[in-house]
């Protein structure tokens, strides 16, 4: 499939964010693990480019409407699964415990007139999750390593049929391969879940709910 040519506006609030993610990996990798533990939210922490173009169109594709996205940070991947919303009468909710993370998603996805496609939820994910009733057509699990098993645990009955759950970091940082395995290992295990790792972006595992 050949992606269609993205919006103007669209483009250009990728771009700055992919400008931002670049200034910001070079000084991820001059610093200690410590101090880019200590402020890391100081960071983007983005998917990356090849992973919001497989989520964009893995939506497209699917026509998944009701996508939840469990850590926002600042947007970027926000505004890849916004624009497929909008492309096919979708919404997406976003959840992340920070809210000046989020004051900064919304300006970004107003600029790329996107912000009436996603409704941002500012509290623990784990809190947000209990209260939504679901279902969801698509998910992207991308908060705090430690978290991906308890979300998942909180999610895997509020996934409807054909439902696709995405869940970055599986390869990189590596510093996180103990939570990335363990939740590949309880995704594969659930009920219904048929699933891959892909070597796209940081990592991605790529989930099925039958
Ligand atoms: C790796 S970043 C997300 C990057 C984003 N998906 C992107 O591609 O631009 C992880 C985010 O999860 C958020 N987070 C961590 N623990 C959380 C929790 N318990 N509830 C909600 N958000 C959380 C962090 O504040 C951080 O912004």
């Amino acid at each position: 499939m050949r992606p269609e040519p993205m919006d103007p506006a669209v483009s250009a609030v990728l771009a700055d964010y992919e400008a931002r993610a670049e200034r910001e990996q070079e000084i991820w990798s001059r610093r200690s693990a410590d101090e880019n533990l200590r402020r890391r939210d100081e960071m983007l922490l983005p998917v990356g480019r090849a992973a919001g173009m497989l989520m964009n169109l893995l939506i497209k594709e699917g026509e998944a409407r009701r996508i939840l996205e469990v850590g926002s940070s600042y947007g970027y991947s926000t505004t890849w699964l916004a624009e497929a919303a909008r492309t096919i009468g979708g919404k997406v909710i976003s959840l992340e415990l920070q809210g000046a993370k989020t004051q900064y998603a919304y300006t970004q996805l107003e600029r790329a007139a996107l912000a009436d496609f996603v409704e941002f939820r500012v509290d623990d994910a784990l809190a947000s999750l209990r209260q939504l009733p679901g279902p969801f057509d698509f998910v992207l699990i991308d908060l705090w390593k430690d978290l991906y098993v308890p979300v998942f645990e909180l999610l895997h009955h509020k996934l409807s049929p054909g439902a696709i759950v995405v869940a970055d970091n599986m390869l990189f940082p590596e510093e996180f391969r103990a939570e990335a395995r363990a939740y590949r290992q309880r995704v594969r295990a659930a009920a219904g879940m048929s699933s891959v790792l892909l070597a796209v972006g940081n990592g991605l595992e790529v989930s099925r709910y039958q």
